[in-house]
């Protein structure tokens, strides 16, 4: 969703601008602008289009020497793209730049024609920003108008303001959308999110709700809903610089399916204290656990399909019944929650609007709520009664992959507890996962990186595809639904994952000759199943590409036109592999198609509007 970013300080705000912009482009954003204070008029240059489109106007345009500045990527939400629709959105007194959804837009225009004003553009942020403006008429206190202005503002916001007077302040707050603030010796920063500051301090305060920044070249301070000074916590990131950056890789995503392994480690080794899960919160650690009598696992995107891999892994090994739930569904639903039920939310940002929603709506309920999420300090993870978190490291590329990861193996790690609190696993079986899973998944998943060339070449037997089947039974299943909406999304070739046997009720009318299926075998019990399935195809004449395990490729005669087979690990960690092999078969297809990997059109890393 967009980006923001804002600095104030001793240096030019240009370039600071624009590589701020640069690092939140991940965000997904399809026009960009900046608004910087420049000898007491705030000059506002603003583009369709990417950034270089932006810099292209700037060059056009009389340099811009100012040191004070808000920038913005927007992903459209009211209104086309287009130079107008884009932020910042400036009046006579301030320029704005807003993340988020103003609900009651409609409600404020007809208040603010009423005080004579008139619109130039279709989005809801003009609406807020000449909200905004009418009250600092009245009082020219940017304070008090921030103030006045949230309390009439329905909807999700973070917004960046400056104001002419003031020109070398910015302002910010934020409700339901994500912005950090911070500083270092030589000036003030706002921000969607880290990247953006890393390159100057990896210290920043990620604003409470309601809470107003005043942020100046020499400091920050920070106002409450009455305007009495507010405390804020300091937050420190560790990582570095070179973590959000390609590190000599093509594309963030490739990177980051290289950086599997050290996830993995990082998320397990903390996790397993005296050879079983443990995660130092009382209530996962003891008898707490076994109350549960049915889980619901509610998320996004991939998320959600690691919440189908989690289903099956608990509903195998703790026998407690799982329910995955779409998030954007969850609540409008109406779900049946019980006293004993455990609601846990899956987010790699954290901030996706949907699971923050279903969050509020299962604490509202009463029910006991455990996030599992990637970006520490998150509205998710600030809100639930419980966090995990996954250390992957910062995830740049719009496709999901190490996250995902990740949060299969700590859902591994809660089923294996959850298992141990109702007795359905002894500390024996408990231990012996466990120590499968640190000594195998990594080297597992090495393995998988090491077979690049043999799905690179399985990848250019795809690329010219314009719809492809993923097929596959059981926790096999599970990775289909998400290598499927791996390859959709950045590669924009239609696929559908389909659970093998169900592929005769209806779905193989549309196996035709050359039709590709990537069809998964690792789950021995149903996999001679799974195998009658890839012969109902290959007869119709698909294209099979068989991904499988190296114990049925040697067991099993699998109908195929290319194989790629994954070595050996104990039966129940070859998703991690898995995982692995189909995000590298969807990166090598959408590369060799020379598509914006990173940055698939029309999508939002963090999607933070419902
Ligand atoms: C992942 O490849 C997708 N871009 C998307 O489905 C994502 O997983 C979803 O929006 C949820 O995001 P979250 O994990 O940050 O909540």
């Amino acid at each position: 969703m967009c980006g923001i970013i804002g600095y104030t300080g001793n240096k030019k705000t240009v370039p600071i601008l624009l590589e701020g912009l640069r690092t939140l482009e991940y965000r997904g954003y399809d026009s960009a602008g900046i608004t910087v204070s420049e000898g007491g008029r705030l000059a506002t240059v603003k583009s369709k289009g990417r950034l270089s489109d932006l810099e292209a106007r700037l060059a056009k345009s009389a340099e811009l020497m100012g040191s004070c500045g808000i920038g913005h990527t927007r992903w459209a939400t009211h209104g086309e793209p287009s130079d107008t629709n884009s932020h910042p959105h400036a009046t006579e007194n301030l320029a704005l730049v807003h993340n988020g959804i103003v609900e009651n837009y409609a409600e404020i225009e007809e208040m603010l024609k009423g005080a004579g004003y008139t619109f130039v553009s279709e989005t809801d942020t003009e609406r807020a920003a000449k909200l905004l403006d009418m009250f600092f008429a009245k009082s020219h206190d940017p304070l008090d108008a921030i103030s006045r202005a949230i309390k009439v503002i329905r909807g999700s916001y973070a917004f960046g303001i400056i104001f002419k007077g003031q020109e070398d302040t910015i302002y910010a707050v934020r409700k339901d959308s994500p912005l950090i603030v911070a500083h270092d010796d030589e000036g003030g920063f706002i921000a969607s999110d880290i990247p953006a500051v890393l390159k100057y301090t990896n210290k920043y305060y990620r604003l409470d709700e309601g809470v107003i920044a005043k942020v100046t070249a020499h400091g920050v301070s920070f106002f409450d809903e009455k305007l009495s000074p507010a405390e804020q916590k300091t937050e420190t990131i560790d990582w570095d610089i070179e973590q959000a950056q390609k590190g000599g890789y093509p594309h963030f995503m490739i990177k980051e399916i290289n950086e599997e392994p050290e996830a993995i480690r990082k998320t397990l080794e903390p996790r397993i204290k005296d050879g079983v899960p443990y995660f130092g919160i009382e209530a996962l650690d003891g008898e707490f656990l076994s109350q549960f009598s049915s889980i619901h696992i509610v998320a996004c995107g991939t998320a959600m399909h690691a919440g189908l891999v989690g289903k099956a892994i608990i509903e195998k090994l703790a026998r407690v019944p799982v329910n995955v739930e779409i998030a954007s569904e969850f609540r409008y639903r109406d779900p049946i929650l019980r006293k004993n039920d455990l609601v846990i939310l899956l987010s790699q940002s954290g901030e996706t609007a949907d699971t923050l929603a279903a969050l509020r709506h299962a604490k509202a309920q009463g029910v006991y709520t455990l996030a599992i999420v990637n970006v520490i300090g998150s509205s998710v993870a600030r809100e639930a009664d419980s966090v995990l978190y996954t250390w992957a490291g910062p995830e740049i590329a719009v496709a999901s992959t190490k996250a995902y990861s990740v949060q299969c193996a700590l859902l591994y790690l809660v089923a294996i507890r959850l298992a141990l609190a109702n007795g359905k696993l002894d500390n024996e079986a408990a231990k012996e996962i466990c120590s499968s899973m640190l000594s195998q998944i990594p080297e597992a998943i090495e393995s998988a990186l090491s077979l690049d060339k043999q799905i690179y070449d399985a990848a250019t037997k795809l690329v010219a595809a314009e719809h492809l089947f993923y097929i596959g039974r059981d926790m096999d299943y599970a990775l289909a639904t998400e290598a499927s909406l791996k390859l959709k999304e950045i590669s924009y070739i239609h696929s559908e994952a389909y659970a093998a046997g169900e592929l005769k009720h209806g779905t193989i009318s549309l196996i035709t000759d050359g039709t590709p299926v990537v069809a998964v075998t690792t789950v021995k019990k149903v996999c001679e199943k799974t195998v009658s399935g890839i012969r109902e195809v290959k007869s119709r004449g698909a294209f099979v590409v068989s991904v499988c395990s190296k114990e049925l490729s040697e067991q099993y005669d699998i109908p195929c036109d290319e194989m790629i087979v994954i070595p050996q690990v104990s039966e129940l960690l070859y998703p991690f592999p898995l995982a692995t092999v189909l995000q590298l078969l969807a990166y090598h297809v959408s590369a060799l198609k020379g598509l914006d990997v990173d940055k698939p059109r029309n999508l939002a890393k963090s999607v933070t509007v419902e």
